[in-house]
């Protein structure tokens, strides 16, 4: 997978995915430049923020998203407005352009993916590989009971590249589908075993909905493990990364 720097004025083409990978570990002054971008209820969040390190990747992160948002919709990152679903999820309120992407934000440890298409719902998930045993003990528990069987097969020098397939691949559709933490997570089932294509297996009571999903998975960076979902089929995938 090649993360080559993305473009000033990218165009995102029908059918297509674009991913940028952003470095949240930036230096002093490109945090405050990041920062005079944000409004003032994002302000608010990063000042709520008890440790530095986290206040600065939380204001990476935004005003990275507002920056590759303003590409796109060719405005200032300062001009993007966002409206939030029920459960969270931002969109961008309608710019002065005639399409307006659909766009996911995941972070973890020292990277943000953000994935955007013009087609529909998307979600994107990265996880930092290197997490505890205990938080990798907790989320098994939301595991399908397929999965957990799946991952019990698997042998144990690739259990953990299965745990995190599996996990950023539930992570992924539970955002595209933007329900948050009201989703049921053992009502659906993924693929996680290493080797396998990425892909939605099946979701409780929706025949079918393997179907409906698009869904690949991404190698950011060592240690770190990705995966994007898409509502409809056959998406071309670009990856990029924004520098700074
Ligand atoms: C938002 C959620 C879906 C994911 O949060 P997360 O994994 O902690 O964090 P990520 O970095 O991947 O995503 C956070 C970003 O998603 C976006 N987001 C917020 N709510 C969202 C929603 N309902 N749907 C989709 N995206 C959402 C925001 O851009 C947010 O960025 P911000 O925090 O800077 O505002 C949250 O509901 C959650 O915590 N889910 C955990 C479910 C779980 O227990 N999984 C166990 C493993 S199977």
């Amino acid at each position: 997978m090649n993360w080559s720097a993305g473009p000033e004025s990218p165009v995102l083409a029908y059918r297509e995915v674009h991913v940028w990978r952003v470095s949240l570990d930036q230096g002093l002054e490109r945090v405050k430049e990041l920062k005079t971008t944000l409004a003032q209820e994002e302000l608010d969040r990063a000042a709520r923020y008890k440790f530095d390190h986290h206040r600065s990747h939380f204001i990476v992160a935004r005003g990275s998203l507002r920056t590759i948002l303003g590409r796109y919709v060719r405005t200032h990152p300062s001009d993007i407005k966002f409206s939030y679903s029920s459960h969270g999820k931002p969109r961008i309120l309608p710019a002065n352009v005639n399409e307006t992407p659909s766009f996911n934000l995941s972070h973890s440890g020292g990277i943000a993916l953000i994935a955007l298409t013009l087609c529909d719902d998307i979600g994107v998930d990265v996880e930092y590989s290197k997490r505890s045993v205990r938080d990798r003990k907790i989320a098994e528990r939301f595991f399908s009971n397929g999965e957990a069987k799946a991952l019990e097969d698997v042998s144990c020098d690739l259990k953990k590249e299965a745990f995190f397939n599996c996990w950023t691949r539930k992570e992924a559709y539970i955002k595209a589908i933007g329900g948050g933490l009201s989703c049921p997570l053992d009502q659906f089932e993924v693929s996680l075993t290493p080797g396998d294509p990425a892909a939605l297996l099946s979701v409780k009571g929706e025949p079918g909905a393997s179907s409906r999903w698009w869904m690949v998975a991404l190698r950011p960076a060592a240690d770190y493990v990705a995966a994007v979902v898409v509502k409809g089929k056959y998406y071309n995938l670009v990856c990029w990364d924004l520098g700074q």
